[in-house]
């Protein structure tokens, strides 16, 4: 997934991390349905895609309130006749609209996979951002799992250029600490390695990460008791 045109320059490329937590998601984990919220402009390797090569039984909503991801939307549902994918144009802000209407293709008593790449970071406010999350991990039972990633801000060439994308007017980027993104994860069971940089989390040995070393986002894959 790329991110929007609406959205910071996001060097840290989730694509290879969304990837492994859904593969790991489709397949050991035995997970049937996605809910992929702040999905971004369709690219290359898609959730649906992932997951349906692995389940192809497998359904996924994507959701995002950018007009041009709905512009581009239709390439995101290109599913496997045995599942399904979904478009939701809805606002993370008012997560029981997007349950409500991610319900059409999902059923809400079954384990779901929600994933939150490169998002939490357009909510302003930490704790509004701590209570969505919960909201929506809330609503789904146990068995469900968190995939969520996001840029810290302890890395000073993204700051400066999420700065830079902060002053250019559009939809505002809030960088936040390791320590406050892992919080996303509390009253979940995280699954090794826990929240860590993005090419650390369950490499692909098969894959050599040519990574700077460079901490630009940490994320992780938690299970919902
Ligand atoms: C930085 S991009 C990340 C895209 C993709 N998940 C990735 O990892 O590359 C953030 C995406 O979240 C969407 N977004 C931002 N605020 C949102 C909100 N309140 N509700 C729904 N989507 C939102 C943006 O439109 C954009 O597509």
């Amino acid at each position: 997934m790329r991110c929007s045109p609406a959205s910071p320059i996001s060097p840290a490329t989730p694509g290879p991390f969304l990837g492994r937590a859904v593969r790991y998601l489709a397949g050991e984990a035995g997970v049937r349905q996605f809910l992929d919220i702040g999905t971004g402009l369709p690219t290359a390797d898609n959730t649906h895609e992932i997951a349906q090569r692995v389940a192809p039984d497998a359904r996924v909503v994507y959701v995002d309130n950018d007009p041009l991801v709905l512009t581009h939307a239709r390439a995101l549902l290109t599913s496997t006749a045995e599942g399904a994918t979904d478009y939701v144009d809805s606002d993370l802000h008012d997560p029981a609209t997007v349950l409500r209407e991610a319900a059409r293709t999902l059923d809400l008593s079954q384990p779901v996979a929600l994933t939150l790449m490169q998002v939490s970071g357009h909510i302003a406010d930490y704790g509004e951002a701590r209570a969505i999350v919960g909201a929506l991990m809330d609503a789904l039972p146990s068995g469900s799992f968190l995939a969520f990633n996001d840029s810290v801000d302890t890395n000073e060439a993204n700051a400066e250029a999420t700065r830079r994308y902060n002053e250019s007017g559009a939809v505002p980027y809030y960088l936040r600490g390791p320590a406050e993104l892992a919080g996303f994860f509390d009253g979940l069971e995280l699954l090794a390695p826990g929240v860590v940089p993005l090419n650390d989390w369950r490499p692909d040995p098969s894959t050599p990460h040519g990574g700077t070393g460079e901490v630009i986002a940490v994320g992780g894959v938690a299970r919902k008791p």
